[in-house]
Order: structure tokens, then sequence, then C-alpha cells
């Protein structure tokens, strides 16, 4: 969703340079316009913005015209009006005194547009963050400060916000507020930085400051002062250290960020590994005393939860409860204060995940929160927080963050066989946890080049399935997502056994289908499946164990697994090919793997 970035700083030279890379370092969020401001010399604001990327809005602004300390840059996701550049941000109210981007949607804003234009504003987009300057125009015509005036309009405005102001009356001054979206501050001896997210300003600085929701920044080159909206006291909050690196935010010579992340999958689950998960003996004995256990995620990180049924439910007879976030109503219900939520989420910022997590611990659930972003608002709803250690993950498509929801989901359930005394099933999965970064090295490696021709042959299909059977159901819906957001081939995954309840009708010559064959107790059906659908011409890929004779006959294609995972970890290592086949696939078509169309990278709208 938007991007934001706001700077203000001592040094006037390269201002736009750093407010363009860091909206560059923003692109993966997903946007369709472009805006900056920069507070110049002689109480104006300069303004340049319009539909497009990053680099052509660039391209149309002179930059040596846009001097000056302090200024803002916006990536804007349409919601309220079309992708145009009236449209885009920043957004200026009557006078241009006041310049404004926003992240999330102002729920009133029908009524608030409805006032101020018979006051006499003049509006010049369809958007809803329009209102905002206009508002804060009236307010300060009332006589009131800037601080005041945003005190005010936190009691007006409705829905979700992340705001940057600047105003021309402050030429060294940016004012944030936030509400239900992230807003990172940044600060060095002389800059500050205010961000949607934190690798636009991590090859400046690793001191951050996150905002939490009623909160109001008033940032100064290399100050910042945090006020509660609600109480209007000032709230004391030191940076944190961040210990993702700049470089981990760069390509690091992959064409894309996501091959790159493909490619760190193995050691960012040695990175998790390299550290016990705080509090585990709570978690483990939460949700073994749990009368339920109930998973809230949405998208790639629905797949990964849906890990814990297989687990929990199987083994300890848990009942497991995997919901759609954006859902949750439907579970609401048996939701007391004997459950237990998991959530899952990369960004730790997914509205329909907030939503849901919020109104599930009003009902006396205890949360668990497995997210990868330090600080973000789930981690802050949840009683405990599992941190997945992934880094940052640029490419929209999550894909190293899949893998390491999944292994945090098997770590935890590791550490309830040890605590329920299965000795036997915790030391082969103890095993497996130890090698599986390096497996999955391996397979990366070996895999690459048959993936890349495997994409070739299936690039012209307009449709594939992903079919497996037990928890590899998980790996099939992964990979079919996968290759639908960037290759945008309709690819679908069902449980192999539903194939044939109705998805076979669309079975034709070469029909991509892809088979999750470990080689455990769903093996044979498997086959069954596998022969089915041959005997209708589908063109069949096997993720298989190495060495099973009898399906490397049968396939028309496929990848091999060690055997050491057919039954520990199996949707960790057998989900790689899949992620490798959805990128070849996306770049044989001529696609930006990194940037699907219409789709963000934290989507913070409901
Ligand atoms: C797909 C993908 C999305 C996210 C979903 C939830 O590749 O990345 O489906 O998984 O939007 O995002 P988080 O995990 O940030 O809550």
């Amino acid at each position: 969703m938007c991007g934001i970035i706001g700077i203000t700083q001592k040094n006037p030279d390269n201002l736009m340079e750093k407010l363009y890379q860091s909206l560059k370092r923003l692109e993966y969020r997903g946007y369709d316009s472009v805006g900056f401001a920069v507070l110049s010399q002689g109480n104006s604001i300069r303004i340049s913005k319009n539909k497009g990327k990053v680099d052509e809005v660039a391209r149309q602004t002179d930059f040596s015209l846009m001097k000056g300390t302090t200024g803002i840059g916006h990536s804007r996701w349409a919601t309220h009006g079309a992708p145009t550049k009236e449209n885009a941000h920043p957004h200026t109210d009557c006078q241009g005194n006041i310049a404004v981007i926003h992240n999330g949607i102002i729920s009133n804003f029908l009524q608030l547009r409805k006032e101020l234009s018979q006051k006499g504003h003049i509006f010049t987009s369809e958007t809803d963050t329009e209102v905002v300057p206009h508002l804060l125009e009236d307010l300060l015509k009332q006589g009131k400060t800037m601080k005041e005036a945003l005190f005010e309009l936190a009691t007006i405005l409705g829905g979700a916000y992340a705001l940057v102001v600047i105003y021309t009356n402050e030429q060294d001054t940016i004012y944030c507020m936030k509400k239900e979206n992230p807003l990172i501050l940044g600060i060095t001896k002389d800059e500050s930085y205010a961000a949607s997210d934190i690798p636009a300003f991590l090859p400046y600085t690793r001191e951050a400051v996150t905002l939490r929701d009623d909160e109001l920044a008033i940032l100064q080159p290399g100050k910042y002062v945090i006020f509660n909206v609600k109480t209007k006291e000032v709230v004391n909050r030191k940076p944190h250290r961040i210990t993702w690196t700049p470089d981990a935010a760069q390509k690091g010579g992959f064409p894309h960020f996501m091959l790159k992340e493909i490619h760190e999958s193995g050691q960012v689950l040695r990175t998790q590994l390299a550290s016990e998960i705080p509090n585990i003996e709570h978690i483990v004995q939460a949700i073994l005393e749990a009368d339920n256990i109930i998973t809230m995620a949405a998208g790639t990180a629905f797949y990964a939860s849906l890990t814990t049924q297989y687990l929990f439910q199987q083994t300890f007879g848990k009942i497991v409860i995997p919901t759609i976030a954006s859902e949750y109503e439907t579970v609401l219900p048996i939701i007391n204060d004997n459950s237990v939520v998991i959530a899952v989420s990369q960004s730790g910022e997914t509205i329909d995940t907030i939503k849901a997590v919020k109104e599930a611990k009003q009902k006396g659930a205890k949360v668990i929160a497995i997210v990868n972003v330090v600080g973000s608002t789930i981690t802050r709803i949840a009683d405990h927080v599992v941190y997945i250690q992934a880094g940052p993950e640029i490419g929209v498509a999550a894909t190293k963050t899949y893998l390491a929801q999944v292994f945090a989901i098997w770590r935890i359930y590791h550490q309830a066989l040890i605590k329920t005394n299965k000795q036997t099933l915790a030391q082969q999965l103890q095993e497996a946890i130890q090698n599986v970064p390096d497996e999955i090295e391996r397979i990366v490696r070996n895999d690459e080049a048959k993936a890349r021709d495997i994409a070739k042959k299936i690039q012209h299909a307009q449709s594939a399935f992903y079919l497996g059977r037990g928890i590899n159901l998980t790996t099939a819906l992964e990979g079919a997502l996968k290759l639908k957001e960037i290759s945008y081939i309709h690819a679908e995954a069902y449980p192999a056994g539903e194939s044939k309840h109705g998805p076979i009708a669309l079975i034709h010559q070469n029909y991509p289908i892809v088979f999750i064959a470990p080689n455990d107790n769903t093996r044979e059906k498997i086959i069954g499946n596998i022969m089915e659908m041959k005997a209708r011409g589908a063109y069949t890929i096997g993720i298989i164990e190495e060495n099973d004779q009898e399906l490397k006959q049968i396939l028309h294609q496929y990848f091999e697994i060690n055997p050491k995972y057919s039954k520990q970890l199996q949707n960790i290592p057998y989900q790689i090919p899949l992620h490798l086949i959805a990128y070849y696939t996306a770049t044989s078509k001529g696609h930006d793997p990194d940037y699907p169309r219409n789709l963000a990278k934290s989507v913070t709208v409901e």
C-alpha cells in the first residue's frame, strides 16, 4: 500500500535525491502514482507529482528547483479515485501552505468534504485524503497552532491513517500522526525521518522509533517529540536499533528481489534457529491447555498458518480452526478466555489480521503472534511474539517469510512434543530442523535450471492445478497463489482427492498439474490422482522423494527431496521448487515478479 517518506535535515544539498531513493526502496509496497513536496526558501511548497513509476515521475521533476531541508514523498496505491496526477499525493489546502501525504482511508471523508465545500474550500482531487489539508487550514484560521490543529483533527477523522504534514510557516518541521496504519521514525544527529516502512531510511539510520496509534510526532533535524493525541501529553520513547543491514534491502547481484529472497530461504531458517523462541514454555503451555486454537492470517500467511492444524490437531487432538482474518466474525462466538489465537503476519500491519486479533483479544483470547517486522502493530497487541527473523522482504510475493513462518510453527510444535514426552518424535524432528537449512540451499542450487525449463513449458498455459494431500495441501495452496500472483496464470490448489469432484472437467492436453508427492501415507492415493490426470492429457510435474523410481517413471517432470523430509517438515523443503517455478514463469513471460500488478506488500485497507 502507499509508501510514505518524510525527511527534515540540516543539509540542503541532497534532500530530493534522498526522497527519491527512499521511495525507490518502498516500491515493493505496490503503487500507481508518485509525488514529492519540498518546503523551499521564500515560504512556499514546491510539488511534483504524477501517475507512474518513481523513476518516471523523478524524470519529470527538476530536482534543482526543489531545494530545501524538509520534504515529503509518497507512492500512492489508488483506493478513492483513479491513479491520476490530480489524485496523486501530496494534497494541499486552498492556499498551498500545507501539504499532506496519507496512507489509509478516511471513512467519513464524504461528509467532511461536503461541509468543507459549503464553507468555500475548493477540492482538486477525488481522494479522501484531500479533506485533511482543508480541515487543517480551517483549524489554523481559528488561531490554533499546527500541533493543536492536529490534536483536533484526530477527533474529527474517522477510519485509518498514517499522515505526514509539512507547513510553510515551519520550515524545518514535519508533523506525523497515526491510527492503524504504520509510521516509523528514523533518527540521526542531524536528520529525522518518518516512513511507512524501515527500508525507506535504512541506509541513513538504524535508530528507529515506532509510532503507536493515536500518537502525533513532531520532527526537526535530529530531534523528535511524541504526543498522545488523546491526553495531549508527551510520550517518552527511546529509539531501538534495527538489526537489518542496509545490504539486506539491496538486490545483491540478483536480477530481482524475489530470486534473492528465495536464495536466502535456507539462511533465514538458520538465523531463526540460532536463537530460542522467547517464552516458549508459556506459548506451548497456552496451546496445550487451550479449549480451542484459532489462527488468524491473510494470503500466504494464512497458508502458513494451516500448518498449525495439521500439527496440533493431529498429534495432540487440539481443535484448531484456521481462519482467514477478514472472516474472523465467523469464529468470534467460539472464542473465550480459554482460546488461543495464533496470528501470522509478515508485516504485522495487515489491517484484516489486526482487526481480527483485536476482536479476539476483547473476547479474552490469549494472542500469540508470528511476525517478521519488529515492533509492528500486531506485536503490540499480542501476549507473546515469535519473530521469524527473515530480514526485510522486498519482493511483493512472500517467499522466504512464508518458509520462516512455517518453520516457526514447526519449532513451537517441536517444543510441544518435548513437553509432552513424545521423545522419539521430538528427536526425529530435531534432526530435521537442524538440517533443513542445508537441504533448502541444496534444492535451490540443484533445481533452478529445471524450474526454468518447466517455466518455459508452462508459460503459455491459461490455467494450472496444484494438488496435494495432508500437510502438503499447504504447499499446493502456496504454490498456486505464487504462480497466479506473479505470472498471471490462473492457478488453483485442491486437496488431490477433491480434484475428481469437479476440477477434473478442465483437464485437456498439456494442462499443467503440480503434484506434491512425498513418500508418506498420501503417496499411493496421489499416484492414483496422477494417473487419472495423465489419462486426460495433463502435463504432470511432481515434487517427490529422492529416488522414488515409480514416480519418476510416471511423471513428465519431477524435483527430488531428501527422504528425511517425507515425514518431518514436509511443507518446508517441498515448497522451494514451487517458488522457483512461479518466479521463472513470471520472468519467462516478461513480467517483473517484484512488483506484480494490482498487489501491495502490506495491505492496510479492509
Ligand atoms: C502473497 C502475499 C500476501 C500476504 C498477505 C498477508 O505472496 O505476500 O498474500 O501474505 O497480504 O500479509 P502479511 O503476512 O504481512 O500479514
